[in-house]
């Protein structure tokens, strides 16, 4: 398949085939983490700049490996070590950046549309590392490869995503993937976490967790957003916890062999039973090992596209 996308904003604007595509490409790169010497020579010669700024552990570091054992030259930028800091717009760092001529720009900002700001202004490919709380494709992308391992095919399978559905940028990525894959989504959580309207979300909505979780294949927790919610939502995180987090008690109730998966980082303790976090049911270094693999597919194809959106 030739890709032919410029930018990552979204999964929305992924078919199905790209999606399988990039599943498979994810795959084939996954091998090379595996080897004794992690290094191809693919993308010598490009070069990528991670633009964070917003706190990150996975995302930029899995990008920065990614582009490293692509042989890509990685160049990072944080908000705090930047001229952002001294007033400089968002518009004017991504121009400064883009006269150093790199191949990509990977961007997260805390502002929902940022990186469509950049997309419509820079002739480099732009990777929507996480905007605001409107999306996180690479994450959705990573989840999406996680369970295509674990479980070979999608029909029939029902995944919960539970917590502070209202501030994740992971969940609107994921209802969004995991439906055009075929996958059964329920949502969980307090009804302050919940958006206002979920008219057109093709997820069922539960407020019973012991209900939600019933016969599930996976159950996806998501951390709470204490940096971008209002003051007032949660009566206080020991109430949330008694309520919402998940444990091995709850996953009794799920179908047999079902999963648990947490994009990061977690709150034992609060979204997630610590002693399930460690479980084998638990996925989620299986998550950060897919997300290398997912994002040296990504940064391999947007990289080497052929022109044109
Ligand atoms: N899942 C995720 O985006 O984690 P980081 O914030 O550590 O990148």
């Amino acid at each position: 398949m030739q890709w032919r996308h410029k930018d990552l904003l979204d999964v929305s604007q992924l078919s199905r085939e790209e999606v399988d595509f990039l599943f498979e490409t994810a795959n084939y790169f996954q091998e090379i983490n595996s080897r004794p010497v992690k290094k191809v020579p693919t993308l010598k010669g490009r070069s990528v700049v991670l633009f964070f700024a917003e706190p990150s552990t996975r995302t930029k570091t899995s990008f920065d490996v990614a582009g490293k054992r692509l042989s890509a030259d990685t160049f990072s930028l944080s908000k705090s070590g930047s001229s952002l800091t001294k007033g400089e717009t968002l518009k004017d760092t991504a121009l400064t950046l883009q006269a150093m001529a790199p191949d990509a720009i990977v961007i997260r900002h805390c502002y929902s549309g940022s990186a469509q700001f950049l997309a419509e202004r820079l002739n480099c490919s732009v990777i929507n590392a996480g905007d605001g709380r409107h999306a996180h494709p690479t994450q959705a992308l990573l989840d999406g490869f996680t369970l295509w391992q674990e479980w070979g095919e999608f029909s029939g399978k029902t995944l919960l995503i539970l917590g502070d559905i209202s501030h994740s940028r992971v969940a609107r990525s994921n209802v969004i993937l995991l439906n055009m894959l075929g996958v059964k989504v329920r949502l969980c959580g307090p009804r302050t976490l919940l958006p206002p309207s979920l008219a057109g979300w093709p997820v069922e909505v539960y407020s019973e967790l012991r209900e939600a979780v019933r016969g599930v294949d996976a159950v996806m927790c998501l951390r709470l957003q204490l940096e971008r919610q209002q003051a007032g939502l949660l009566p206080d995180l020991r109430e949330y916890a008694a309520t919402y987090c998940l444990s091995e008690k709850h996953m009794t109730l799920a179908a047999e062999g079902a999963k648990v998966l947490h994009p990061g980082p977690m709150n034992r303790g609060v979204e997630i039973a610590s002693s399930l976090a460690d479980t084998n049911e638990s996925l989620v270094l299986d998550q950060v090992a897919s997300g290398v693999a997912m994002r040296m597919a990504l940064l391999f194809l947007y990289m080497t596209r052929k022109e044109g959106k």
